[in-house]
């Protein structure tokens, strides 16, 4: 496979560090930032609203990006809505969803905060009711469960792809299957998913996708909401403004029926067009080849972890590169800064899942290392290293 570590500027700039903070975000590579610098010096205008030769070029390139954006994941361009991130884009589905006909939502106790509270939120204003589903030792959430909570009334489920905790992967076609045929419909948090697996959002019959640019090689501040064109119109205006109308007086306003009802604003055009590179040196370098890799770094991390006599949370034999874990004895703030003297860059804390670390037994939180496609095996052999260092404190 080629080696593409000379495509990420940060691996020039610092040689020594072993990044593994993939899950909390990613390294950009060259043609992302040019991409993003690209629209300054090359484009600069306005999207979708004035009408000289600056603004056609820069619309041209925003309707291009949208419509790679949308392949990426095998969605409509029409119903693809751009937001800040895969947070903004739960938001929006939470308070924009019709419950007015059924008000029963199911999610799981190992989401990320951005599917838990928008969700708590709602029930807490009574406007819907939230059912939880607990998880077993390894975070994981059986069918059986699912199926015992997934009834005609419920209007949606709420869960992820991929876990940022565990590296565990839901079947969301099972899932998808399970809602519809209730009559019901299913919004997946994406975030760690789409950047590490291949997302079909058709073939999975998928309703609504939340994903961020920023975890897949894109730029911060850049994430998507993906679904059928027909279900835009559904879901209520979010946040209202410049461009999200059809017209307006001062007594009434008229949505627009496209995703501009919720593209309020101007947008962050360096960003979408960098989400666009991204996703193009993403389809370069092949989904079906990062899932492979990010099989063997999960097992090889999980192996480190293991042998210097942590304890890994979730399944050992696991999907996705992010592996956390736990010195006993040790705090994993401590650990984590023991190894950023070793040069080995990971996330320690709850990693914005607390109700999920303490299901599965780590109220205190954990230490997390988490691999992308442009990390190595060797790199995990350092690791392994400064485990067994750490491990003579706390092993
Ligand atoms: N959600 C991100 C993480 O898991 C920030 O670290």
């Amino acid at each position: 496979m080629k080696d593409i570590r000379a495509d990420f500027p940060m691996l020039k700039k610092y040689p020594k560090i072993i990044y593994f903070d993939n899950a909390c975000t990613a390294l950009k590579p060259q043609s992302v930032i040019d991409a993003v610098v690209g629209y300054y010096t090359e484009f600069g205008a306005c999207g979708g609203r004035s009408s000289h030769q600056l603004a056609r070029k820069t619309n041209n390139k925003l309707d291009e990006s949208r419509e790679k954006v949308a392949k990426f994941v095998n969605a409509d361009p029409e119903g693809l809505v751009w937001t800040r991130n895969a947070t903004e884009s739960l938001n929006l589905v939470a308070s924009s969803f019709d419950f007015s006909q059924k008000r029963k939502v199911v999610t799981t106790v190992m989401e990320h905060h951005s599917v838990l509270l928008p969700f708590m939120k709602l029930r807490d204003q009574g406007k819907i009711d939230l059912e939880i589903l607990p998880c077993d030792e390894y975070g994981e959430v059986s069918m059986e469960k699912w199926s015992s909570a997934v009834d005609n009334e419920c209007a949606l489920i709420v869960t992820n792809s991929w876990n940022n905790t565990t590296g565990g992967e839901n079947n969301i076609s099972e899932l998808s299957k399970l809602v519809h045929d209730n009559g019901g419909l299913i919004c997946v948090d994406g975030a760690q998913g789409v950047p590490h697996h291949k997302t079909d959002l058709k073939g999975e019959n998928i309703d609504f996708l939340c994903f961020s640019g920023h975890k897949m090689l894109g730029p911060t501040g850049i994430g998507a909401l993906a679904m059928r064109k027909e279900d835009i119109p559904k879901l209520k205006p979010f946040i209202v403004g410049g461009g999200t109308v059809m017209k307006t007086s001062t007594e009434q306003a008229e949505s627009a029926t496209d995703q501009t009802r919720f593209e309020a604003g101007i947008q962050h055009y360096a960003g979408i067009i960098g989400f666009a590179a991204a996703c193009d040196y993403l389809s370069d370098y092949g989904m079906e080849n990062v899932e492979k890799l990010e099989r063997t770094f999960a097992n090889a991390i999980v192996s480190s972890i293991v042998n210097a006599g942590a304890t890994v949370y979730g399944k050992h034999n696991r999907a996705g590169a992010v592996c956390s874990f736990n010195f006993k004895g040790g705090k994993p703030h401590d650990v984590a800064l023991m190894l950023d003297k070793e040069n080995i860059a990971l996330r320690s804390g709850f990693f914005c899942a607390q109700p999920g670390l303490e299901a599965i037994g780590a109220a205190s939180g954990a230490v997390r290392a988490s691999a992308y496609i442009y990390n190595t095996l060797d790199e995990v052999k350092k690791f392994s290293e400064a485990l067994e260092k750490v491990s003579i404190l706390y092993g």
